[in-house]
């Protein structure tokens, strides 16, 4: 059985979709073992402890520079004997050292169809601001494996979503999620559990 730890920053909703997506049995050979926020009092930590996981706080702003940040991050995921990270919806860019830790072990969920749409300030409800800036007529999601490059790791799954007229970010940012997030992120962690998922360069292969 593999031990997930999940990264938070806010209100945690690709969490619940992984707290929902265990509760029906769908995260074949993996278990979420530890919830990390970024922030104290995010919304994802009270998801966490409702569900029975348990919870801390590594705030961001306790840490000098973002490596020493990363460093102390990667210390308390290996002290908890975790497999497999999880960044869903954390909102800090990590350095080197984690990837280093756990390579090709790290998944993170983006709101758009990378390559567009990413990258350093492309995060949360900015992404979809830009896509309706650009007048796209779809975006969607990727999940894919974080590399050294901010948005750039092996790209896992991806779905495409349709732009409707009038949206808003919000509405944009909604339909992704309900649409692709919450369905290909519990997808990836379940494949990855199995050991499905093979890299092979930028490609990944998902085998039976
Ligand atoms: C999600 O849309 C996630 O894809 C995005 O932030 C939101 C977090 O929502 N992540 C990024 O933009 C990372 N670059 P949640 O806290 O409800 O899961």
């Amino acid at each position: 059985m593999k031990k997930i730890a999940v990264l938070v920053s806010g209100g945690g909703t690709n969490l619940q979709a992984l707290i929902d997506a265990q509760g029906r049995g769908e995260i074949v050979n993996g278990e979420i073992a530890a919830v990390i926020s970024s922030k104290p009092g995010a919304y994802a930590l009270e998801r966490a402890a409702r569900a029975g996981i348990p919870g801390c706080v590594m705030a961001r702003k306790e840490y000098a520079d973002s490596r020493s940040y990363t460093v102390a991050l990667r210390d308390k995921l290996r002290e908890l004997g975790i497999d497999l990270v999880v960044l869903a919806g954390f909102m800090i860019i990590l350095t080197e050292e984690l990837v280093e830790a756990y390579p090709n072990a790290i998944l993170n969920v983006h709101p758009a169809l990378i390559p567009s749409f990413c990258g350093e300030g492309f995060y949360g409800l900015h992404v979809h601001e830009k896509a309706l800036e650009y007048g796209v007529k779809v975006s969607g999601a990727t999940v894919h494996f974080v590399s050294a490059e901010c948005d750039g790791g092996p790209i896992v799954l991806q779905k495409a979503v349709p732009v409707e007229e009038g949206d808003t970010p919000e509405a944009l940012q909604r339909r992704i999620m309900e649409q692709a997030e919450w369905k290909l992120l519990p997808r990836a962690v379940s494949l990855f559990c199995q050991d499905r998922l093979q890299v092979d360069g930028r490609i990944v292969h998902i085998t039976d």
